[in-house]
């Protein structure tokens, strides 16, 4: 009874200035009782209509709404961790702060060193000699069979010098004051007894101590753990620190390896904390990892292998990373899907079909023990009981199976038609239909595909197209928004777009968008707007567009455009992580998710006004809609929901111009409050030029 005094009192309002509502404004008989019933509310017909201010509308845009919902969604924004790529897990998400710890990363610059052995020809990379110590890279004495090479330092003979080894960090080593950092590593030494060992977090130069252990130490002639909590009382100013073990230079010779230094992390997890948080905010529904080039591996030998990723560090060989350095796969299955289900997102999982990202391929006919090894690997996530369910558990993983949403066959299934990528997916996808046959909540999950497929009519499981990966300038993502548009509704195929970004500016005669001088550092507005409007047309197609993932997710801010991924939705360096225009987009969307979407009549018009929009009720049933202003031309703008409406908040995220980015130096843009006005049916809101709006307000409740 109040809501419907509240309504009449606002309606009474609305008439008193004047206004009178456009025929088609006649509030609909509205859906529960609970609700005011205006239906035999008269409305004074006449020639304006007042924003809630009773200032008379211009002549001006109007986005009509329709009040049945028309269709139920699914769509939900998710994103893909491409974890080697840009540094994204190892010296990224990842909070492990040594950088080649266990001395498996090729060298610098040499790209695909190491391409033919899982294990990896190694290096001394980040790693420095303290005074005139000897670095070796070894493999006598392995400490694993994972982890078969170390450091050998062999001690000079200069009196009251220290000797021992420095590590730089992957892009140095920020110190901070009350933080505890946890060391620990592996050392043996050629002549046991009680070694002094001097370790911590230094200055480069070693002459300022932060944080450091002085002690002597029985190591023996295996292999010795040592750990121990650092807590510096002093932070660095900078981040030209190292972390080294030194001890006096009479010791003669020693081995260290596997050498750790972690800060704390995101409780629970081993992810870096502010980089979690980062990525928390955003609140993605799914997260795609292992995925792309990652998963597949530069070569074979190198692609994913789950089960090379979990139990104890000292167990894990690693691989080499498809972009640069190592993936000491620390940040492994259990430690990724752990943290994943921490932000409530549900996992997409990619399998491996076979094929690695240089056009290598396991035949056909030699494929079946790698397919197994995916249907073990779906073991270890789903099973209730038995020895996988054992193993997950072992492994630190949940007593439920994960909250699997999706496996995805391949990576870009369609860039080597000559592995037949259809046969492969038919061979995975059928095998674990066998093998899964009765497991419940198994038929539930999708089945994506990497590339475009065919399956026989009448199908008994959902199969699921992914679109190619989606790169490309904002004028190629702004056509994007009619791309669902005509897909078949009737024949079972649900979408996801598990990779886009505008990469390229467009505004440079670029005949190679990836290569050409428009390409992207950053992400800028008129890019992040673009990628909103072919999100919003999702939206508007939201019973069959199941996903979508901007990716990168996470980048190492870099200079140099050609040899790894950019922009990336959120940049980091060693001390901070900076959300894009395109995450502040994107965190909107996934926070104000509609779960039935409702029809815009008039979206012709609107575009004619570069003005995109999606519109939908979220799960309390209020109205939400979306709106990208794709210009600066001025044209007033209202929106008729068809029901009336109340109580509208609004955020914004515009910045002063198309070309506005934020950087690690500079943050510009940011998400803000905006106004939106309600009366009666209509909303009124001033958009900013290039900006995005989300406004939601309660239907059939109004004040
Ligand atoms: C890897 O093996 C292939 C085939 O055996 C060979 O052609 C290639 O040169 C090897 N690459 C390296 C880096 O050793
Ligand atoms: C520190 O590291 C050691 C060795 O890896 C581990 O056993 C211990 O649990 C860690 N402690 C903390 C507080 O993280
Ligand atoms: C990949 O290999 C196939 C043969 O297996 C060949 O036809 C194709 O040209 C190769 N593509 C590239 C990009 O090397
Ligand atoms: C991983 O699984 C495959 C079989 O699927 C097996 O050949 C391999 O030895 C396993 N690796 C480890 C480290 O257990
Ligand atoms: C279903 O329809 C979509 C678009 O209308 C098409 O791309 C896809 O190939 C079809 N799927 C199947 C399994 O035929
Ligand atoms: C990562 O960031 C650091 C600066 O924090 C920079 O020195 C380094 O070149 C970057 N590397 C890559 C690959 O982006
Ligand atoms: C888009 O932004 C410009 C600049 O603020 C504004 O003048 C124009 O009215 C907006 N477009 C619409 C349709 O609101």
């Amino acid at each position: 009874m109040k809501l419907f005094l509240a309504a009449l009192a606002a309606a009474l309002a609305a008439t008193a200035h004047g206004a009178a509502l456009p025929q088609n404004a006649q509030p609909n008989a509205l859906p529960t009782s609970d609700e005011p019933d205006l239906s035999n509310f008269h409305v004074r017909k006449g020639p304006q209509v007042t924003d809630a201010s009773g200032a008379p509308l211009k002549s001006g845009l109007t986005l009509e709404l329709g009040s049945q919902a028309k269709a139920k969604c699914m769509y939900d924004m998710d994103t893909f961790v491409e974890s080697n790529l840009n540094y994204g897990s190892d010296g990224g998400l990842y909070a492990e702060m040594i950088r080649n710890r266990a001395f498996q990363s090729p060298a610098d610059g040499v790209f695909g060193v190491g391409a033919n052995d899982s294990i990896g020809s190694g290096s001394l990379t980040a790693w420095q000699p303290v005074g005139d110590s000897k670095l070796d890279l070894v493999a006598d004495n392995p400490l694993s069979d994972a982890l078969p090479q170390s450091a050998k330092i062999t001690c000079g003979t200069q009196k009251n010098e220290l000797c021992g080894i420095k590590n730089l960090g992957f892009f140095g080593l920020p110190v901070h004051a009350g933080e505890t950092y946890n060391a620990s590593f592996y050392i043996r030494a050629d002549k046991p007894g009680k070694m002094r060992l001097k370790f911590g977090l230094f200055s480069n130069d070693l002459t300022q101590a932060w944080a450091q252990n002085d002690a002597f130490v029985e190591i023996g002639s295996g292999w010795t753990p040592v750990h121990q909590v650092l807590t510096p009382r002093e932070g660095a100013s900078d981040i030209n620190n190292v972390f080294a073990i030194q001890t006096n230079a009479d010791a003669g010779s020693f081995q260290v390896n596997l050498v750790s230094l972690f800060p704390t992390p995101y409780p629970g997890t081993v992810a870096r904390n502010d980089v979690a948080q980062k990525m928390l905010k955003f609140k993605p529904k799914a997260i795609r990892w292992p995925g792309g080039n990652d998963l597949v591996g530069h070569t074979i030998a190198s692609r994913f292998q789950w089960n090379n990723t979990i139990g104890p560090l000292i167990d894990r060989p690693g691989r080499l990373g498809n972009w640069a350095g190592w993936n000491t796969d620390g940040l492994g299955v259990v430690e990724m899907y752990n943290f994943i289900q921490k932000m409530n997102a549900r996992l997409i999982v990619g399998l491996w079909a076979g094929v690695d990202a240089n056009n290598n391929s396991v035949l056909l006919k030699d494929l079946d023990p790698y397919v197994e090894q995916q249907i073990e690997f779906a073991h270890f996530l789903l099973d209730t009981e038995g020895k996988w369910a054992d193993l997950r558990v072992k492994s630190g993983g949940p007593q439920k199976p994960y909250d699997v949403q999706a496996f995805m066959i391949g990576n870009e299934g369609g860039l080597t038609p000559a592995v037949d990528y259809q046969t492969r997916f038919d061979m995975i996808t059928n095998r674990l239909k066998k093998e899964f046959a009765g497991h419940a909540g198994f038929d539930e999950i999708d089945l994506i595909a990497s590339a475009a497929i065919c399956v026989p009519t009448g199908y008994k499981y959902r199969v699921d197209l992914l679109n190619q990966p989606i790169y490309g300038t904002p004028a190629d993502f702004v056509q994007k928004y009619h791309m669902y548009d005509e897909a078949s509704r009737s024949n079972q195929t649900v979408f996801y777009s598990m990779e886009f970004a505008v990469i390229n500016s467009g505004m440079e005669a670029d005949d190679n968008i990836w290569f050409g001088p428009g390409r992207l550092h950053h992400s800028i507005m008129q890019g992040s707007l673009a990628e909103s409007i072919f999100i919003l047309g999702m939206e508007n197609n939201c019973d069959i567009v199941r996903g979508a993932a901007y990716a990168p997710e996470l980048s190492n801010e870099s200079d140099d455009r050609a040899s790894q991924s950019t922009p990336g939705m959120l940049e980091f360096d060693t001390t901070k992580v900076v959300g894009s225009t395109s995450w502040l987009m994107q965190s909107l969307v996934s926070a104000n998710r509609i779960s039935e979407s409702l029809p815009i009549k008039n979206s012709k018009q609107l575009e004619d006004a570069k003005i995109y929009t999606s519109a939908g009720l979220d799960e309390h049933g209020a109205v939400v809609i979306k709106i990208v202003n794709y210009s600066e031309k001025r044209v007033p703008f209202n929106i008729d929901a068809g029901v009336p409406v109340g109580y509208p908040v609004c955020w914004e995220v515009a910045g002063q111009g198309p070309l506005d980015s934020n950087t690690l130096e500079k943050q510009l843009v940011k998400t803000e409050g905006c106004t939106a006005k309600a009366s009666g049916t209509y909303l009124t809101v001033e958009l900013s030029k290039w900006s995005f709006t989300v406004i939601k307000a309660e239907r059939g409740r109004v004040a």
